[in-house]
Parts: structure tokens; sequence; C-alpha cells
């Protein structure tokens, strides 16, 4: 008997395990710095260069420049291929996200290619853990 509930605990905590690793660990993205560019590694192994960055020769220390963007270059990123979004002022590249969502990819489709504030704020009210998983994501700032 105890040896099978041993069993079933370390089964779940396989599962649990892997269902992190997948969705918080493997899929996040990696972003490193060339040519003064930031560079993102996405999932399936393109680099996106949109974010600026200047390093400091002296010491190395890179410091990010955060890109600006209007409403208009949001509307047109308004798909799963494509999907940005706007959340308090932030700009954020929600294409991975599309897929790794675990309320579904609809609700993330629902704010592509305009502010989805409110959608996020009212559903998960802006807690930290959700906060933590947004901020992966941010590509910029919006400006009027
Ligand atoms: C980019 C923004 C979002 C992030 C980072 C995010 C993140 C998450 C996470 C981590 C969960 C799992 C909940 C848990 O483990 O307790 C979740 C579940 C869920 N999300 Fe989101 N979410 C986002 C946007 C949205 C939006 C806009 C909606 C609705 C319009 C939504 C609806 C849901 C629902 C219905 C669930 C399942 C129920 C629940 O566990 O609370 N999410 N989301």
């Amino acid at each position: 008997m105890k040896k099978t509930i041993f069993a079933i605990i370390l089964i779940t905590l396989a599962i649990l395990g892997s269902w992190y690793y997948y969705n918080f660990i493997k899929y996040a993205p990696k972003t490193y710095v060339k040519d003064s560019q930031v560079v993102t590694q996405t999932e399936n192994g393109s680099n996106t260069t949109n974010v600026s960055a200047t390093v400091n020769t002296v010491t190395g220390e890179t410091t990010k420049v955060t890109p600006t963007y209007k409403l208009a270059d949001i509307s047109s990123h308004n798909n799963a291929s494509s999907c940005y979004s706007i959340v308090s002022g932030s700009v954020y590249d929600l294409t991975m996200w599309v897929n790794l969502h675990p309320g579904g990819k609809s609700a993330i489709l629902s704010m592509c290619g305009n502010d989805g504030t409110d959608a996020f704020m009212n559903e998960h009210n802006g807690k930290s853990k959700f906060m933590k998983i947004l901020a992966r994501y941010k590509i910029g700032t919006i400006t009027q």
C-alpha cells in the first residue's frame, strides 16, 4: 500500500515537473546581445532583433533601449502568426503565448492587435504571477 502511494506521488511530481518545464522554462524566450541589438530567440528557432541595446565598451554592460510603438503598429499584429497587444501602456509580443496559455488560445487571440488591458485585468486582476509571465514578452511601450 505504502509503495503504491509513493509511486502515485512520484508520478504526479513527474507530470507536474514536465508541465512546468514545457510551459515556463523550455519555451521562455532567451535573450542575448549581439551587434548592439538584443536578440530574442524564440521556440521555433527564429530570432527577432527588434529591441536595441547600447553597450558600454568599458564595462561591457548593456542597457536596453525600449522601442516605442504607435497603436497603428500594433493593429496589424492581430492573429496567431503575429500577436502584439498592449497592457497598461506596454507592448507585448504574445505570439508564443497564444499556444501556451492555460486558459486557451481564444482568450489571447482576443487581445491581439488591440489594447488588452481590460481583458487581462478583468480576468487575472494584475496579480504578480500573471504579470511575471507577461513581462517575458515585453517588446516596448506605446506612444500616442
Ligand atoms: C498575456 C496575458 C495573459 C497571461 C500571461 C495569462 C496567464 C494565465 C495563466 C498562467 C493561467 C493558469 C492559471 C493558473 O495556473 O492558476 C491562465 C488561465 C486562464 N486565463 Fe489567462 N492569461 C492571460 C490573458 C488572459 C485573458 C485576456 C483571458 C480572458 C479574456 C484569460 C483567461 C483565462 C482563463 C479563463 C483561464 C483558466 C481559468 C483559470 O485558471 O483561472 N487569460 N492564464
